[in-house]
This record gives C-alpha cells, sequence and structure tokens, in this order.
C-alpha cells in the first residue's frame, strides 16, 4: 500500500520533466527565427551545405544542438553552430527540437 502511494508520489513529481522533456513547440518557433537564417524559415535550408531540419527526429534535434553547446560535435561546419547553441538553455534546445520535429 505505502510502496503505491510512492510510486504514485513519484510519477506526479516527475510529470513537469516529462513535459519540458517533451518540449514546447510553440516556444520553439517563437526562438527559431535566428536559426531561419540558415536552415531556412520552414525548417528546409536554401544553402545546399547546410542541414534541413524539418521533421528531424526530436532526440536527434537535442542531442546535436547539446554537442555544438558543449563543442563536442567537431569538424565540417560543426564551428558554424557553437556560437548559435551556446546562447540556448536545456529549455530552448527541447524547444526548438520540439518545434522542427513536428513541421
Ligand atoms: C550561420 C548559419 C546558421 C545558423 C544561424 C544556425 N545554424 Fe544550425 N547549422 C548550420 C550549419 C552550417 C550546420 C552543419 C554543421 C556541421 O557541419 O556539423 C548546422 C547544423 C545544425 C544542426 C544539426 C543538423 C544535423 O542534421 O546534424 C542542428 C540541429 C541545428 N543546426 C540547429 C540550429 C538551430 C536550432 C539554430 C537556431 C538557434 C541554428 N541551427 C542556427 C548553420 C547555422
Amino acid at each position: 500500500m505505502l510502496k503505491k502511494v510512492t510510486m504514485v508520489m513519484v510519477f506526479t513529481l516527475s510529470m513537469p520533466m516529462l513535459a519540458q522533456a517533451a518540449g514546447d513547440a510553440a516556444a520553439g518557433k517563437a526562438k527559431s527565427m535566428v536559426c531561419a537564417a540558415c536552415h531556412g524559415g520552414n525548417g528546409i535550408s536554401a544553402v545546399p551545405s547546410y542541414p534541413n531540419l524539418k521533421g528531424q527526429k526530436a532526440a536527434y534535434l537535442e542531442s546535436s544542438l547539446q554537442a555544438f553547446r558543449a563543442k563536442t560535435r567537431t569538424g565540417n561546419q560543426a564551428a558554424m553552430m557553437y556560437g548559435m547553441a551556446a546562447t540556448l538553455s536545456d529549455a530552448d534546445i527541447a524547444n526548438l527540437a520540439a518545434y522542427y520535429s513536428a513541421l
């Protein structure tokens, strides 16, 4: 009985965190204006050597942005993303990932 109550409590307490991990696409869209210069207003880049973000998996977008922020993703044109990612919080990253993956 006590175990059941504890499980319910843990679940309830972790709900806001789950909501944040999923990201808020509307907040991500608001943050994406600066990204649009290179990745396109609809997530499709106009520059052949810049990647499209539209429809990409949220988990991949999130891990990429975290790796740019930590500068652990290197090579190619990764350095172009360092300044962009440096200004993003964990919540910003989750929101941007939710936005681009939903396009
Ligand atoms: C000045 C141009 C520029 C801006 C502005 C820019 N990016 Fe990028 N972005 C790039 C380039 C170039 C790459 C490819 C990096 C590489 O070669 O690894 C990239 C890569 C990425 C990737 C990895 C894509 C993949 O397929 O691996 C993500 C995610 C990303 N950008 C998100 C963003 C977000 C979100 C913003 C806005 C906060 C943003 N970028 C702003 C140029 C830009």
